[in-house]
């Protein structure tokens, strides 16, 4: 069992306009390789919502904030294309570098405000670079549906921005996190982890989840977080560069809980960088607020 790879633009335009022509709905999960678990569920869910699934292999060079970092991320496109195959997988798009971004390429795509928090702060250009490849993914491939994990909830946010903003028929559909059995979100990076790093790591998780019920509850804000950040310090992670109460969609900062909300944080386990984020619910619905968290909390730790 194999799946069909298309390289260059006009291979993947070719495809489509093929199932465009028999009617049929097209759904694109955009990826940089390298998959695990979690990109699986994103392709599942593709398959589900879609008649044509395209799964995007691109390592986007303009998104990297060091060298040696790209140089290190992992290339496995046939142990990817193996993973993909026995799913029903339709086609995998693989364009090099140059068919991405050709000589003469000047042309960034920047989502401001939304791109500049958080993890924007510590990665300079890095959404930037998310932005631009997402757009160009998306208009070369013309699909109806995308599909992002919520993991990497910034990035989630900053697409459905673009798509608003530029008017790109496409619905974005956003896909839970998926954990391992102790709670750790599952990440291309986990692998980096030694055994006792790996043991400290769902710290993370159950730090933000426990935090998420204390704030829904109505504990008060800048001391719970505060407390929050120390115990994800003392359990081992040698950094935190962040841990914020977030408004959902637009991940300005909140002073209180009066609208829909979002814990994120990352922080360094030794020379791995983890992220991960919970939602949260104002406090006037808290009975809704309580069971969200604990359908979230079970689906998160099953
Ligand atoms: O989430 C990723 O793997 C990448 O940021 C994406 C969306 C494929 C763009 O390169």
């Amino acid at each position: 069992m194999s799946v069909a790879i298309a390289r260059t633009v006009s291979e993947l335009r070719a495809v489509v306009a093929q199932w465009r022509r028999s009617g049929a709905t097209i759904g694109i999960v955009p990826t940089m390789g390298a998959l695990h678990d979690g990109h699986l569920s994103l392709v599942r869910k593709a398959l589900e919502r879609a008649e044509r699934v395209i799964v995007t292999l691109f390592v986007n060079p303009k998104q990297f904030n060091s060298p040696a970092d790209l140089i290190a991320y992992p290339r496995t496109e046939s142990e990817d294309a193996a993973k993909l195959a026995p799913l029903g997988t339709h086609l995998l798009y693989v364009p090099d570098a140059e068919e991405m971004y050709p000589a003469g390429f000047a042309t960034v795509v920047s989502v401001s405000g939304i791109s500049e928090c958080l993890c924007g702060a510590f990665r300079p250009g890095h959404f930037n670079g998310v932005a631009t490849v997402v757009a160009k993914l998306f208009l070369q491939a013309g699909a109806d549906f995308a599909f992002f994990g919520e993991k990497d909830f910034q990035q989630l946010q900053l697409v459905r921005r673009l798509v608003r903003d530029l008017d790109i028929p496409i619905t974005i559909v956003p896909c839970p996190t998926v954990r391992e059995a102790d709670g750790l979100a599952l990440s291309s990076r986990n692998v980096r982890l030694s055994p006792a790093q790996r043991a400290i790591a769902p710290k993370l998780a159950s730090v933000l989840l426990d935090t998420a019920e204390r704030l829904a509850r109505g504990s008060p804000i800048l001391p719970t977080l505060d407390e929050a950040r120390a115990t994800i310090l003392a359990a081992g992670y040698r950094e935190l560069e962040y841990l914020e109460l977030r408004g959902e969609t637009d991940l300005q900062s909140l002073a209180s809980l009066d609208r829909p909300a979002r814990l994120l944080a990352a922080a360094w386990l030794g020379d791995t960088r983890l992220i991960d984020n919970v939602a949260i619910s104002p406090i006037g619905s808290w009975s809704g607020a309580r069971s969200s968290l604990q359908s979230e909390a079970a689906q998160q730790l099953r």
